[in-house]
């Protein structure tokens, strides 16, 4: 029925818009479901982070608002993982189902339930919507020819093939396409074809598979495309693949897969993808069943109540297409709407293990606090599907400029004096009842805006606001004005303004920053809510203050990417280069003089696989093409000369190290620069540039010589 879809979305937008503090609107919200087979990392988060702003504001509007998820449990690769790991797939699912849990808690995202689709609840929904897709005459079989490794005795999905490209000849390319021509093919066309898994040559085998056609349900795509359910970019997207026309989708896997069984098809499974989508029914059930929420007050055909699924832009498929058409062919309602968003990026790349931006989530919580995070991805996210960069400097630069140079501040000016002179209690009077107006006025558009997901703009309005704070701040003095003694009235009504201010700011930022909101809400004895943040707070007693929010040490912004490299090099490489980085970034920033954290503990044994020599630099030179290296050929003794590539151009030129001994590390792997093989490593301290020494021994050492 797109017809009354269309209709119930544009309702409830309406609707939304005009009585949003009227009345109670049911919502139930989702993200998408992160594989349990790896960590949460920050391109996730910014989904989870979206999110659950989004479910908080909400709530704080007093709707009913459910914001569910659960772990995507089933597929290949989770089975493979946990044989490698020795362990079941079970145990797995468990396991990391904790790990996500404390991750996401570790970000305060507030899951109204967490669940899992390897739960009871997802198999009942996915085999009583298979059933009804088959009564329904929407599902097919047919026989198909796919490469079977002998060895493992299992169909081999795509990308565990490899083999040479069958267009251009590259060797050892994925199953699905060659990145050195970019070709696209079948796996079954690939040359010289082996298993990912075993490494055998895979075979040909026959097997019947199971297909939904969606097809079938072109047109009720298309007209629920142009219901307003899809952003304006996922709609366009849309328009491209209904043109090449909808395919057959396969939804059955032979054994041994991990998931479910499909019913009366003994040893055919569903494919991961098919029972996905359904764990969000299964999670919302799961909570249903737990407190009593009436399930099908939300799905029966003909709810009002608004679903929504949050998604990245790489899942846009699945939920725009197969997912509408497998509820629609069930005969079940469709979601009001899918948000996409775009995918993040770090300092401009993908992420990379190799640069250590590829940022677990527990790696993150282990240096930073998780408001910056929610802050920075806020101050950039929007409705559309454009990436997000989240680089270091920036996020370093905003966060410390807007949360502590701004919101903070205005507090901090204030607070003190109130605990001091008088008496821990605001004012009796509102010093400037038009300035609170219009910060108080300023609520219908910052709601508006979160209501749309253009959380920016939320969060620039905030801002400026919270320039004008300062600003009468400023203007005000009340530093000053404390010191006279008939001036302590007015100090008082000013700094008491101020504090109002900082509340009214906090209440719009407490859906991005709940942690930050909870400490305010004790400072100011007070709950921020939509209800109360229009009246001053007068005669008030507030709490002593404390400071809320500290600035990002830019020391363990740089020991979070250290510790995010996956090091291929020996540890004391890496440890070398790891001192660098952070002393530099330390110098540039000239932040804190706090030193390197020390690493993890090494045991003797571990030191004693060092093998650290005294080097005497025969000859030292520029390096074309890379300004911060000196090539360095180093005598260690008997005769034997080494080549070193350092990075310590910035502190050295070439001439001044010749005929200088000093340290290096003799047994580290050989390693192929760009520039020629770098044989060990010299040992070097200090902040960086020019303030940057390379280890001398004292007088009397020889080459060779052994460091103990
Ligand atoms: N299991 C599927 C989703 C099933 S939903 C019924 C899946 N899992 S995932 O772990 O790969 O991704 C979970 C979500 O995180 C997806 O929406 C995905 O787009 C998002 N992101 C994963 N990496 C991301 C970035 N680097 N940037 C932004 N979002 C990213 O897909
Ligand atoms: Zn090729």
């Amino acid at each position: 029925m797109p017809a009354s879809v269309s209709f119930n979305y544009i309702f409830s937008v309406i609707y939304a818009k005009e009585h949003s503090l009227m009345s109670t609107r049911k919502i139930l919200v989702t993200s998408a479901l992160p594989y349990a087979n790896g960590p949460i990392h920050l391109g996730h988060l910014l989904e989870y982070i979206q999110t659950d702003i989004w479910a908080r504001f909400q709530k704080a509007r007093g709707h009913e608002c459910y914001y569910v998820c659960a772990d995507d449990a089933h597929g290949t690769p989770i089975m493979l993982k946990a044989q490698e790991l020795g362990i079941t797939p079970e145990q797995m699912i468990a396991q990391t189902n904790i790990e996500h849990q404390a991750d996401f808690a570790g970000f305060a995202i507030h899951f109204d339930n967490y669940h899992s689709t390897h739960s009871d609840e997802n198999r009942a929904f996915a085999n009583q919507i298979y059933n009804k897709l088959n009564e329904n005459g929407y599902i097919k079989r047919k026989t198909i020819s796919q490469l079977f490794d002998p060895e493992k005795q299992m169909f081999l999905p795509d990308r565990f093939v490899k083999g040479d490209c069958p267009k251009c000849g590259a060797l050892d390319q994925n199953g699905d396409s060659c990145d050195v021509c970019g070709a696209t093919y079948s796996p079954t066309e690939v040359k010289n074809a082996r298993s990912v898994v075993s490494g055998a040559t895979p075979i040909l085998k026959d097997s019947e598979h199971y297909f939904f056609d969606l097809p079938a349900f072109s047109q009720m795509l298309q007209d629920w495309t142009r219901s307003g359910s899809l952003q304006e970019e996922m709609a366009n997207k849309l328009q491209e693949w209904f043109k090449d026309g909808l395919q057959m989708w396969d939804i059955s896997r032979d054994a041994p897969y991990f998931g479910f069984e499909i019913p009366n098809a003994p040893g055919k499974f569903f494919y991961v993808w098919l029972d996905a989508p359904i764990g969000y029914l299964a999670s919302f059930k799961n909570l249903c069943d737990k407190t009593g929420i009436d399930f099908d007050s939300f799905w029966h055909l003909d709810s009002t109540a608004e679903i929504y699924h949050f998604i990245g832009k790489d899942i846009i498929y699945f939920h725009s297409l197969f997912w509408p058409a497998m509820l629609h062919g069930a005969g079940m309602r469709k979601p009001n709407a899918i948000f996409a968003h775009g995918f993040v990026t770090v300092n401009g790349a993908k992420m990379s293990k190799s640069r250590g931006t590829f940022i677990k989530a527990r790696t993150y919580l282990d240096y930073l606090n998780p408001e910056y995070l929610r802050y920075y991805f806020a101050s950039k996210l929007s409705s559309s599907i454009t990436d997000l960069d989240l680089n270091l400097d920036d996020f370093s630069q905003k966060v410390n400029a807007d949360l502590v140079g701004k919101v903070v501040n205005i507090a901090s000016r204030c607070a003190s004096f109130i605990s001091k002179r008088y008496d821990g209690k605001l004012s009796a009077t509102v010093a400037e009842p038009q300035l609170l107006a219009e910060f108080v006025a300023a609520g219908d558009s910052i709601a508006d805006s979160f209501e749309h997901r253009e959380f920016a703009r939320a969060i620039r309005d905030i801002m400026t606001l919270a320039d004008k704070a300062n600003q009468y701040i400023d203007a005000k003095a009340p530093w000053v004005l404390v010191k006279d003694d008939s001036k302590q009235q007015e100090a008082h009504d000013v700094c008491s303004m101020g504090i109002n201010l900082f509340r009214v700011l906090m209440h719009y930022l407490k859906p991005v920053l709940p942690l930050m909101a909870a400490e305010t809400e004790a400072f100011l004895n007070t709950e921020l809510n939509w209800n109360n943040y229009q009246q001053a707070l007068t005669n008030h007693a507030i709490s002593p203050f404390k400071a809320l929010m500290q600035r990002v040490d830019p020391v363990k912004v740089a020991a979070m990417v250290e510790a995010s490299k996956d090091n291929l090099q020996p540890q004391v490489a890496a440890k070398a280069e790891a001192s660098k980085t952070v002393k530099v970034e330390q110098q540039s920033l000239n932040a804190s003089t706090e030193r390197e954290p020390i690493a993890e503990k090494i045991n003797i044994d571990d030191f004693a696989k060092i093998d650290l020599r005294v080097a005497k630099i025969v000859k030292a030179s520029a390096v074309e093409g890379a300004d911060k290296l000196v090539q360095l050929q180093l005598d260690i003794g008997n005769g034997e000369i080494r080549q070193v590539f350092a990075g310590i151009k910035s502190a050295y030129s070439p001439e001044q190290l010749e005929g200088r001994l000093t340290v290096m590390v003799a047994n580290l792997a050989p390693r192929k620069m760009r520039f020629g093989l770098s044989e060990g490593m010299v040992l070097a301290a200090g902040p960086g540039g020019s303030d940057l020494f390379i280890l001398s021994p004292d007088d009397g050492a020889t080459p060779g010589m052994r460091v103990k």
